[in-house]
């Protein structure tokens, strides 16, 4: 199996910052660490509403990941504005994602089947900037057709139902894990690149880790919550431990010990 990178989400650093309208803590010093730590790449959503990442973030955080030389994945919504933003700034992938504005966070994956014509421009406008676009789906069979039908480069799979069932052990998790590994096979073979994200901790990393045609995972919330208590470097460093393990499960107790 492939490496699989993890791009570190540090939109909730900004929260914190907004919730006194201060510029502390800086989302751009979250990179710096994250980086640090072992992220492969930083994940920033500028939401239209502004909640928690600023254009003067985006500004920031594609200027320091560029000096790195290490990617920038930008999730949008699929408007005019935010079309116009990533193509100011070219950053390595855009990951297409639905908004609404009272949600509390992105509840769901993007409806590709019924936007398809609204999608297929903005898919075409942003390849042709050179950045990849990925485009945040449900483990939906219908859904990863039409991803490969409008152009995408990657899937992102939303991984929220079943971390939220796994979390409240519900019954219905492995199900969920299922459609998950059924998704990124169909995928996989309809030449999509498969990333998964939303709502992974280290209970759920492992199994999300374990789907072979999975090489990129993008997370959040949880790390920035658990940096509160550990720290962030210490934080992402055993997130990034888990998946290296759940990597090498299948390549035998050598592969693991090498991880340990
Ligand atoms: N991937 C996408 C497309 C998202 O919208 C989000 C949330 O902004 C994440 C990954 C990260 O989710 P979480 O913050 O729950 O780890």
């Amino acid at each position: 199996m492939s490496r699989l990178r993890l791009g570190v989400n540090i939109d909730h650093v900004a929260t914190i910052r907004n919730a006194r309208g201060e510029s502390y803590p800086d989302p751009a010093r979250a990179a710096e660490i994250a980086l640090m730590a072992g992220a492969d790449g930083i994940t920033a959503h500028l939401r239209e509403d502004r909640r928690h990442i600023s254009d003067a973030d985006i500004d920031t955080l594609a200027a320091l990941t560029r000096r790195r030389g290490l990617p920038l994945n930008l999730e949008m919504a699929v408007t005019p504005e935010m079309e116009a933003i990533a193509l100011a700034h070219r950053p390595h992938a855009a990951c297409l994602v639905p908004e609404r504005r009272e949600e509390v966070t992105t509840e769901g994956g993007l409806d590709v089947v019924g936007h398809h014509n609204r999608i297929v421009p903005v898919v075409a406008a942003l390849k042709g900037a050179g950045i990849r676009v990925s485009l945040f789906v449900e483990p939906d069979p219908a859904q990863i057709d039409a991803a490969r039908d409008v152009g995408a480069n990657v899937v992102e799979l939303h991984t929220g139902a079943y971390c939220l069932a796994v979390r409240e052990r519900r019954g219905d998790a492995a199900q969920l894990l299922e459609e998950l590994r059924k998704a990124a096979v169909q995928a996989e073979r309809l030449g999509l690149e498969v990333h998964a994200g939303h709502g992974i901790d280290y209970e759920t990393v492992g199994p999300i880790a374990g789907i072979p045609q999975v090489v990129e995972l993008n997370i959040g919330h949880f790390l920035v919550g658990e940096a509160i208590f550990v720290g962030l470097d210490a934080a992402i460093r055993r997130m990034r431990q888990l998946m290296d393990h759940a990597r090498a499960a299948d390549r035998g107790p050598a592969a693991r010990e090498a991880v340990a």
